[in-house]
């Protein structure tokens, strides 16, 4: 193919380089002719090129043309009134962020598929935890609707948003995603429950501990799976634990707004410091006696070492939050 464009044979690649060629002759080329020119003769020459670049260029007008009629339905929607809704503001906050963090599915199976494959065991895991994931964002979100919970257009530019900008490890490897994914679905286990508990409503209460049942049965998984890292491998699983403790981010932090919806949760004690610290970060650690190891690597103990430097600073910052928080709900109550 490459080769009948360039040995002389009488293609179209020819022709349109020396229309090109003469209309620079005739004194109508400039620079952004020749670049026609170029464009054409090496499109002209591979038929994959071509190709690619038709398409390129056509997915680019599908794509602004699908965001502009997506944006154009969204102010033609049917838009409910969050004030019907028996929630309460910080009720709806802390769904909302576990609705879009739920929502970002697609880049949590991209990644688990990545590190785990889709073999055996691991697949089948990869796409049954996918499934399990799936159902908790479509009864969370029809839950909201049904119950003119929220602005469905607001709603719906946050989940644009937050699929958009996607989530992604940067390529870490197993012991990481292991450790990351049991304190988180034990975090995203606690969200949900605790946002049950201050929805106000029964049926959003009965809804988030059945999401949250779910969570936990994914936390006990991939925290069976650390145990059974630790004792092939302690000092590199330990590690990876120290790492993920460490540098822990809840996977909702690509939502647009994050840091201040979630100031405002941990502020209603939804999910704040010390039920991080407490209730998923300690467990954990315990279930897997991290202190009681013994026989460690000088990976493990650095890891270790670091690991309780972490926590005690953690357990002053929750304790200093808890201060602050208690002295603003008294001068509050004060105040009324
Ligand atoms: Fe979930
Ligand atoms: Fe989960």
């Amino acid at each position: 193919m490459h080769d009948q464009g360039t040995s002389g044979a009488p293609c179209k690649v020819r022709q349109r380089l020396w229309i090109g060629l003469q209309s620079r002759q005739d004194g109508r080329g400039g620079a952004q002719h020749r670049r026609r020119v170029g464009l054409r003769s090496d499109v002209t020459r591979d038929p994959a090129q071509r190709g690619q670049a038709r398409s390129v260029g056509a997915g680019q007008q599908l794509v602004q043309r699908r965001m502009h009629a997506s944006s154009h339905n969204l102010g033609k929607a049917e838009v409910g009134e969050p004030k019907q809704s028996r929630l309460s503001p910080i009720a709806r906050t802390a769904l909302e962020v576990n609705l879009l963090t739920e929502d970002n599915l697609p880049s949590y199976h991209r990644e688990i598929g990545r590190t785990f494959g889709r073999d055996g065991a691991w697949g089948t895991w990869v796409h049954r935890w996918t499934a399990e994931e799936g159902r908790h964002a479509y009864c969370i979100r029809d839950y909201l609707l049904v119950t003119r919970g929220v602005d469905p257009v607001e709603l719906e530019r946050a989940r644009m948003q937050v699929m958009q900008t996607g989530y992604d490890t940067q390529d870490a490897p197993l012991l990481r995603i292991l450790a990351y994914v049991s304190f988180q679905e034990l975090a995203t286990r606690i969200s949900h429950r605790n946002t049950g508990r201050h929805a106000g409503d029964p049926i959003a209460e009965r809804l988030l501990t059945r999401v949250s049942t779910d969570e936990n049965l994914h936390m006990v998984f991939y925290r069976n799976l650390v145990k059974a890292a630790l004792d092939l491998c302690p000092g590199p699983a330990l590690r990876a634990i120290a790492d993920e403790v460490i540098n822990f981010n809840m996977p909702g932090i690509v939502i647009p707004g994050f840091a201040r919806k979630a100031a405002l949760i941990a502020k209603a004690g939804i999910y704040d410091l010390r039920i991080h610290h407490d209730e998923v970060i300690l467990p954990l650690l315990r279930h897997w006696a991290v202190f009681e190891l013994a026989d460690l690597d000088a990976e493990g103990e650095k890891a270790r070492a670091e690991l309780a430097e972490f926590l005690s600073q953690l357990d002053r910052q929750a304790s200093r939050f808890e201060e602050r928080r208690a002295q603003t709900q008294a001068r509050l109550a004060g105040q009324q």
